[in-house]
């Protein structure tokens, strides 16, 4: 009867982590999936706990409330721009927990199969190189490794020779009658060789691919889970780690192709590292002249006087919590009848989805946000193109420039349009370390300082000229 009880409630929490993903498709119905998420986790949790096989609830429950003090603080303190830190981070604890859990499992049984000892290695395995990957993206990402590849000579070979050694251990692990010298050395052997393979490939990944490696190591932390799903016979865990591998990976496919990469290439890595710009044959993608500056005065004077204003919003915006104001600012035009919308692109500030969560936190209309493909025809017909800390993004080199590393990216077309003001804080480049033709072209303006401040002055300028708009 217990068994049946366990089986409905794991049944149930699959049911709803497949709902969570669903409502986690679109903005409307995300905090909806979020809490079916939640529902789903904490049944599983309830149902596991009062199995029969826990002897002790002593360490559980100490887990439990260290956990989720630790978890409530890490997430409370994290800036919403260094959410792929802390995502990568937490992936790395699932592939260390995989590989204690493998050690744990393997040590406290006796010889079950030769199916139980592959899913024991398989899981050591993935583990391992799920840790290490989360680690080396964690410290690109945070800037304490550079984003450069790491690009050793032969380097497909040196994983493949890696990947055939750990098979090559797997040989007396699994002949192994029981847990002894040889198949617990085995073990150890592939965790670390399973360590330096997942660093190494991560290392060799360029920063500006970076997001897919994130959403590349979700996969693989779900592929993590469900091989401990199957060494520990628990359906619930094969089920939810297949749902995550896949999501993860179907995820890393979409921002491949937004960015017009090849999956194995991204894993493989040897992209994303260069940072000096190579000039090009075509106009737009060359830098050739200088930069025109605006101010605050003159960018509201075009604002006011234009019929189709287009927002693209980028990382700088996320920095400088400038959202409030752009959402100020976006009705105050609209009250004046000026047709104002978003372009988000679907890699724009540092996490997927980042501009929807920050503008719908900001309570800027869904309808008003639009994604790349559903804008980008529209900026020739644009008045007035205002890209509030965004670089790559609007990077017409992504289209011109074969020598570019972001070559062959989609990119939102902002230099079509008639006037584009870029704001943003000085000449540096963006995430991918490129140089911007767009900042040289003739209808680009650049109206340089923090953003917030830069938006706190269009504001106010707006306000005082409110009255004669309406
Ligand atoms: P970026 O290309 O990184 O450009 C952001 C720009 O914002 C910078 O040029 C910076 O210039 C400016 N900026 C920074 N702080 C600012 C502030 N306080 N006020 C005003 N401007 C500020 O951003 P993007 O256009 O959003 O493109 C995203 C890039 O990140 C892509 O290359 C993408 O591949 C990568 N990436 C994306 C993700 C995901 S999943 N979205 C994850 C990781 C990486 P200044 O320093 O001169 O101000």
């Amino acid at each position: 009867m217990e068994n049946v009880l366990v089986a409905v409630a794991y049944l149930t929490s699959a049911v709803l982590f497949i709902m969570s993903l669903r409502g986690l498709s679109s903005q409307e119905s995300a905090r909806r999936g979020n809490a079916y998420g939640m529902i789903g986790m904490g049944i599983a949790i309830f149902a596991t706990l009062t199995a029969s096989f826990m002897s002790s609830y002593v360490l559980i429950v100490i887990a439990l409330v260290v956990g989720a003090i630790i978890g409530q603080r890490m997430a409370g303190a994290v800036a919403m721009t260094a959410m792929p830190e802390l995502v990568a981070l937490l992936h790395s604890f699932v592939g260390v927990a995989a590989v204690l859990v493998g050690f744990a499992t393997y040590l406290g049984s006796s010889h079950a199969g030769t199916i139980f000892e592959i899913e024991i290695f398989v899981d050591v395995f993935i583990g391992a190189i799920t840790a290490a990957g989360s680690v080396v993206a964690f410290l690109k990402l945070k800037g304490s490794l550079s984003g450069k590849p790491l690009l050793l000579p032969s380097r497909h070979m040196l994983n493949l020779g890696l990947v055939g050694l750990c098979v090559l251990l797997a040989i007396p692990f699994v002949n192994a009658t029981e847990p002894g010298t040889a198949s617990v050395f085995a073990l150890v052997g592939v965790t670390v060789i399973a360590l330096g393979l997942g660093a190494h490939l991560v290392a060799a990944i360029g920063g500006a691919d970076m997001p897919v490696v994130v959403s590349m190591l979700n996969s693989y932390s779900g592929w993590t889970a469900s091989a401990a799903g199957f060494m520990l016979s628990n359906d619930l865990l094969i089920v939810t780690g297949a749902l995550v591998g896949s999501s993860g990976l179907i995820l890393s496919i979409i921002m491949c192709r937004a960015m017009n990469r090849s999956i194995v290439s991204v894993i493989f890595g040897g992209f994303g590292g260069e940072t000096t710009p190579k000039p090009s044959g075509d106009a737009a993608a060359a830098p050739a002249g200088d930069i025109q500056e605006t101010d605050v005065a003159a960018v509201v004077e075009r604002l006011t006087a234009a019929k189709n204003v287009i927002i693209v919003p980028g990382y700088g915006m996320a920095v400088a919590r400038a959202q409030h104001k752009v959402h100020e600012m976006t009705e105050i035009l609209k009250d004046a009848g000026i047709n104002v919308r978003f372009a988000i692109h679907p890699v724009a500030g540092r996490l997927p989805g980042h501009m929807n969560v920050l503008l719908a936190e900001a309570n800027v209309p869904y309808d008003i946000v639009l994604e790349m493909d559903e804008i980008n025809e529209d900026f020739p017909e644009t008045d007035v193109v205002l890209v509030i800390g965004a670089n790559d993004i609007v990077n017409p080199s992504a289209e011109t420039d074969e020598s570019s590393p972001i070559y062959g990216m989609p990119v939102l077309q902002a230099w079509l349009s008639k006037f584009v003001v870029i704001m943003k804080r000085g000449r540096s480049t963006g995430y991918a370390g490129v140089d911007n033709p767009l900042f040289y072209h003739d209808s680009a303006h650049m109206l340089f300082g923090d953003a917030s401040a830069s938006m706190d002055g269009i504001v106010a300028e707006l306000r005082a000229k409110a009255p004669a708009l309406t």
